[in-house]
């Protein structure tokens, strides 16, 4: 049985937060040790070009994040971690994939369209400040996964429609070229996808709320006491629902120590109190993490070489097969494949054929139909009709793109993709 692969993106933009590793490191680097998982994980650098034109900015970020994953518990070993800009072949299906998207999807992606509202509410051009890169976020996003054929993306809430596209241009491409994509699934871990930050909005470099993962003990004290609460008095009762300290501090404590704040909310604990226990809780969590996080990111070079060898075995064993495999299927293909045709009958040449139907009656006293293509090959034969309307009627609903398999089989030696390129040229005019 192929196990099962997972695959996660993380941008290096800005620094790690514990909203990132709640929702997306914790559990990915649990799912990496399970038995009968593949899992894939890596930097998307190109990503963080959209959202940050500051290079030193990306270096450093992708410095902390690889530290962060790897003191976190991943194990190169068991999983591969790579760099998306170390793997060459992601931004070349990126062009592949995207001559099979719809600009009008793109139109539809919710970051594209935000800045488009923006945009718009200000009184400026609809696509103002609009890079390409932002528009095609989609399209690169689902080569990092179409690449690897993942069967499961753990992602936050936000990045859903990602996915859902990411099937859309899966399934384009299979529709043009054949089955060469598995097509992904979200898998949106609703008890932790979204944390909140210091103002209790979900916790995000962008609303500039997060708590670092890896601040200092000082710090972090500080942070977790910034955090907003309602203004209920020591001993009255608090709600849990909607607290910012509750969720945080269920996000880190075993089930059984979130049910004993619940009853400690209900009773009516100070926040001061509730403060304190959620800090000595992360504290207890992120501790040792942090001293191998910090003796990590001392030594910026083994970080460089677990990355490089990541992205190398990786594009062996998967990227540069697979591609060679999308190339060849696109029809990037080498030249010295094609016949040789002689020189005397390159003189005049034949005008291209175009594909036909053939219908013809055999001595059985059935009606039956072939397709052959251009160049005269048997792609498809149909099954035997006790009319000729009925064969005619056929032959329409396979041009009408109603698919052939009821009325007939592929030609020994055609494939699908033979049989789609035929009828494709005969639909195309
Ligand atoms: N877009 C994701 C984010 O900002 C990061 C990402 C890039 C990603 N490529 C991916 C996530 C592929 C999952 C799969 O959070």
């Amino acid at each position: 049985m192929t196990p099962q692969r997972i695959l996660t993106g993380i941008t290096p933009s800005g620094t790690p937060h514990l909203g990132n590793y709640a929702g997306a490191i914790r559990p990915a680097v649990e799912a990496s040790q399970r038995p009968g998982v593949e899992s894939f994980y890596f930097l998307s650098d190109y990503h963080a070009l959209i959202k940050t034109a500051n290079p030193e900015r990306v270096q450093r970020s992708t410095l902390e994040i690889a530290a962060t994953w790897l003191a976190a518990g991943l194990r190169p070993e068991r999983a591969w971690f790579y760099r998306q800009s170390d793997v060459p072949e992601i931004t070349e299906l990126a062009w592949l994939l995207a001559c099979v998207t719809g600009k009008g999807l793109l139109n539809r992606a919710h970051a594209y369209k935000a800045a488009v509202d923006k945009n718009l509410a200000e009184a400026e051009e609809p696509d103002a400040g609009v890079t390409m890169g932002l528009f095609m976020y989609p399209v690169l996003m689902a080569a990092d996964i179409l690449m690897f054929n993942a069967h499961k993306v753990p992602v936050g809430r936000d990045q859903v429609q990602h996915l859902e596209m990411a099937r859309d241009i899966a399934a384009s491409f299979n529709h043009r070229y054949g089955e060469y994509f598995v097509l992904p699934e979200a898998a949106v871990d609703e008890s932790v996808a979204t944390l909140p930050g210091l103002d209790g909005q979900k916790m995000s470099k962008s609303y500039d709320n997060i708590i670092p993962l890896f601040a200092s003990r000082n710090m972090l004290k500080k942070l977790v006491f910034g955090v907003v609460t309602d203004s209920k008095a020591p001993g009255e009762p608090k709600e849990t629902e909607g607290s910012a300290l509750f969720q945080l501090f269920q996000a880190f404590a075993t089930p059984a120590e979130t049910e004993t704040m619940r009853a400690r909310f209900t009773e009516g604990i100070a926040w001061g109190e509730a403060k304190e226990a959620l800090f000595q809780k992360l504290e207890s969590v992120i501790a040792p993490m942090r001293v191998r996080y910090e003796e990590l990111i001392a030594e910026p070079a083994r970080i460089e070489q677990v990355l490089k060898s990541g992205a190398a075995a990786l594009r062996a064993k998967y990227a540069a097969p697979f591609i060679a495999r999308l190339r060849e299927a696109t029809g990037l293909r080498k030249l010295d494949q094609l016949p040789v045709i002689p020189a005397d009958s390159r003189a005049k040449p034949k005008a291209q054929a175009k594909p036909q139907f053939k219908q013809y009656r055999e001595a059985d006293g059935l009606f039956y139909f072939k397709l052959v293509d251009g160049d005269g090959r048997l792609c498809l034969q149909s099954r035997g009709f006790a009319s000729a309307r009925e064969a005619g009627q056929a032959v329409a609903g396979i041009k009408n793109n109603e698919g052939y398999s009821q009325w007939g089989v592929p030609a020994p030696g055609a494939s699908e993709v033979d049989i789609r390129q035929a009828i494709d040229a005969l639909r195309a005019d």
